[in-house]
């Protein structure tokens, strides 16, 4: 399968907010049957991992159920369940509910599925800032304009933005990084295309306008690297980003293990230009 978005084509290889407008029938992207039937065992293995709450957030978690509900309709049944955690059993998004307390915007519940090296019980009550810390260079490039986006939020306005990377894996359920990265050595460059995968998160925000909370969704997509042979120009905006991307976005997405992996990959394709000429 084919990925619905190529971030690297616009953002490259480098951080971006990169937040635009999208209509509203386009807030969250379908196309799994039943995320419950996904989701329900995971939180029966991994309470800890996929769910946290706090304190003081049902009130804007049920908000946030009713727009969830305003798209996929009522469920019965889900009475007792704590209400983001009804909503998350609706949509293939994970969710995350971002509140004011005491001036600062924190994460008070969440529902993390799909997690990309993180887990619910770390993030749950951490600040932008907190969350954001393992980001080489976050806090000074993005930090107050992060804080003045939440806090501007106009209610109706629904934003995306897309991020992507390089994993070798296909799992959607990866809270932890160091099994994963344990098996690259034994990646053989014959099968780098089948193994590694790109890994893109489709993100939404927007405003809960009763409780002024702002619900933020996470959906990830992956496909295997070998689907950018369907496309040449993704597979060339790929190389672009692959190969000029900074530093700190390297460094922080751990690109240098799969260095030889991804340009043996893209040499096999006659993608053979060098960063200066791009
Ligand atoms: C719309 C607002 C947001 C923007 C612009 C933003 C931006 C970013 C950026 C640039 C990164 C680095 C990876 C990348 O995307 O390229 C990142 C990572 C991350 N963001 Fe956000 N973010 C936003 C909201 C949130 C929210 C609400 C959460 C709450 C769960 C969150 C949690 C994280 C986490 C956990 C990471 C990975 C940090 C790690 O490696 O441990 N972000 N974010």
């Amino acid at each position: 399968m084919s990925l619905p978005h190529s971030p690297w084509s616009e953002a490259g290889g480098d951080f971006a907010i990169g937040l635009r407008p999208i209509p509203e029938a386009a807030w969250l992207e379908g196309g799994e049957a039943d995320p419950a039937a996904r989701k329900d065992p995971l939180m029966a293995a991994h309470p800890a991992i996929v769910w946290g709450e706090t304190p003081g957030s049902r009130e804007a978690q049920a908000e946030a159920l009713t727009l969830v509900e305003a798209v996929r309709g009522a469920q019965a049944g889900e009475a007792g369940l704590p209400p983001l955690l009804a909503a998350a059993r609706r949509v293939s998004d994970d969710l995350c509910l971002m509140e004011l307390r005491d001036g600062v915007w924190r994460l008070t519940a969440l529902s993390l599925c799909a997690p990309s090296f993180f887990t619910a019980q770390a993030a749950q009550g951490k600040s932008l800032a907190e969350l954001h810390a393992p980001v080489d260079g976050f806090e000074p490039r993005f930090g107050g304009r992060l804080e003045r986006i939440f806090s501007g939020l106009r209610a109706g306005l629904i934003l995306e933005r897309r991020n992507w990377t390089v994993v070798n894996s296909d799992a959607l359920f990866t809270p932890d990084s160091a099994p994963i990265r344990a098996q690259i050595s034994q990646i053989s460059p014959i099968e780098a295309g089948q193994v590694l995968h790109l890994r893109v998160e489709r993100q939404t925000l927007r405003r809960l306008p009763a409780t002024g909370g702002a619900l933020f969704t996470i959906r990830i997509w992956r496909a295997p690297l070998e689907t950018l042979d369907q496309d040449p120009e993704r597979l060339a905006a790929f190389a672009r980003a692959w190969r000029g991307a900074t530093a700190e976005f390297r460094n922080y997405k751990g690109f240098a293990s799969y260095d030889m992996l991804v340009e043996g990959f893209l040499r096999a394709r006659g993608e053979s230009y060098s960063v200066n000429e791009v």
